[in-house]
């Protein structure tokens, strides 16, 4: 057998499935019409291959279900949480762990008890509601992503990293009383899905040191990233996954983790910290809101999964398959004349949509039209990453600023979907390259104003042809 076909190999096979739906192409155009051109607004029985998200939606192992099948749900105490508390306190060191359902639900109690109404949150890139949790606690969130994150094309291997010579600015520049934390994203989702090096990392420790900033991880794909630092860092080839994700951590004075991606389950977070204060704060917070901080808002049962989920999701031969899989995807999708956000990372696929569908302006949403064609062609959902969901609008909901490129993101289940369906995916994207100029732009019908992309409403433009698709 080729060596390469063996590093590829998942180290599972599969026991348990689901089937898919499959509408045909007037039920999806009346679908997608009736959810307002909007995907999030799908019924899931309407889609044949879901990349939304690749958060809750991995496939659980035989093991994490007769792990769960011990969950203790006693109100305080539980069994099940000392034994995730014990996994997770051995992966990543922090001395104080508290359990939330996802990741959200930490961001919010972390920044209501860390961050002053005024203050500023660093980061490499927000994720979405990681934004809007830092503007509801009053803060302000600014983004400080590295130079070579705005090559789409380049081979660079950390393009996650956050921007050093910007923070260092920042930290002592006229607003640096106002710094109130500094939180970077691993692997950094806003930015294709790339990588941060240690050497970023150690650097914003000691950049943070010296400034007396707190520096927290949002570390919700912490497995991958480990992966990618060793592929790529020199100095870290020797290491594991697990050592690599531990030294992470340990550079931290804290983190939050969505456990929806990483911790290889349906729901689950938690926060780590080291100092006793905040972690007073954050306690009294959570059992307020989440619940007795024993649980966080989460079942026995989930806690045991996640306990078994963490120590999978390390596993070198887990890891390695999955990224390979992510690559064949991106080289087929490549060959098929669709570029992507280079290299490619783990947990999502990023389209160069603004360059594949040039007839349509920003203010006509080229990364909406390409995730809409994908699911009107083959019942594909995906996201949008481009001026709809970070363009600037009026009143009117018109695109005032554009984003500064017009991406679509598909992502990618954990242990969900085979190379057969990526293959499908490649073949449906190539037959929209074939002839993107059928595809139609679309204009803002109704928007919130938070989070706008998960409840906006669109219409269909029509082609230069004459008709809507
Ligand atoms: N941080 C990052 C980097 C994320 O990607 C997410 C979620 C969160 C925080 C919030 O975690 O969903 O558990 O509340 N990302 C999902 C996604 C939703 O599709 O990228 P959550």
């Amino acid at each position: 057998m080729p060596v390469d076909a063996y590093a590829m190999l998942p180290p599972y096979r599969i026991k348990v499935v689901e089937p898919i739906p499959f509408l045909d192409p007037q039920q999806r155009r009346q679908a997608l019409a009736d959810a307002g051109y909007n995907p999030f607004e799908l019924r899931a029985d309407q889609i044949t291959i879901d990349l939304l998200s690749d958060s809750g939606t991995g496939a659980t192992s035989a093991a994490q279900e007769a792990a769960a099948a011990l969950g203790d749900e006693s109100y305080a105490g539980a069994r099940s949480w000392f034994r995730f508390r014990d996994e997770v306190r051995d992966l990543t060191g922090y001395p104080h762990l508290l359990p939330v359902h996802q990741g959200r639900a930490g961001e919010r109690v972390l920044f209501t008890s860390l961050l002053e109404p005024g203050q500023l949150c660093l980061s490499n890139t927000h994720f979405d509601t990681t934004r809007a949790n830092v503007t509801l606690a009053g803060a302000e969130a600014r983004d400080l992503p590295c130079p070579a994150a705005f090559d789409l094309d380049s081979a660079d291997p950390f393009k996650g990293d956050i921007d050093l010579d910007a923070l260092a600015a920042t930290l002592t520049g006229p607003e640096r009383d106002r710094v109130g934390l500094v939180l970077v994203t691993i692997t950094n989702n806003g930015l294709g899905g790339q990588p941060v090096s240690m050497a970023n990392l150690t650097a914003v420790r000691d950049l943070c040191r010296a400034h007396g900033v707190p520096f927290f991880l949002d570390a919700a794909r912490f497995a991958e990233n480990a992966w990618l630092v060793g592929q790529r860092e020199p100095g870290y080839r020797d290491w594991t996954p697990r050592q690599i994700a531990s030294h992470a951590f340990g550079l931290a004075d804290g983190c939050v983790v969505s456990l929806k991606k990483d911790g290889l389950s349906a729901i689950g977070g938690l926060i780590g910290l080291r100092d006793d204060d905040l972690f007073a704060r954050c306690e009294a917070n959570l059992i307020a809101t989440e619940g007795f901080s024993t649980y966080g808002g989460l079942a026995g049962h989930d806690l045991e999964r996640l306990a078994q989920g963490l120590r999978e999701v390390v596993d070198p031969a887990y890891l390695r398959a999955r990224a390979a899989s992510t690559a064949r995807l991106a080289r087929l999708v490549n060959e098929a004349g669709v570029d992507t956000v280079q290299p490619a990372g783990i947990h999502a696929l990023y389209l160069n949509a603004g360059r594949l569908l040039p007839h349509l302006s920003p203010a006509e949403f080229p990364g909406h039209a390409l995730g809409c064609q994908l699911y009107l062609d083959g019942g594909i959902r995906c996201a949008e990453l481009g001026s709809l969901y970070l363009g600037g609008m009026d009143d009117r909901h018109r695109l005032v600023t554009p984003a500064p490129f017009e991406l679509v993101r598909l992502a990618i289940p954990r242990r969900v979907y085979t190379d057969t369906h990526f293959e499908y995916v490649a073949a449906v994207l190539a037959d929209i390259a074939k002839e993107p100029g059928r595809v139609p732009g679309y204009r803002v019908v109704s928007s919130p104003p938070l989070l706008r992309h998960f409840k906006v409403r669109l219409a269909q433009l029509p082609t230069a042809g004459g008709g809507t698709d």
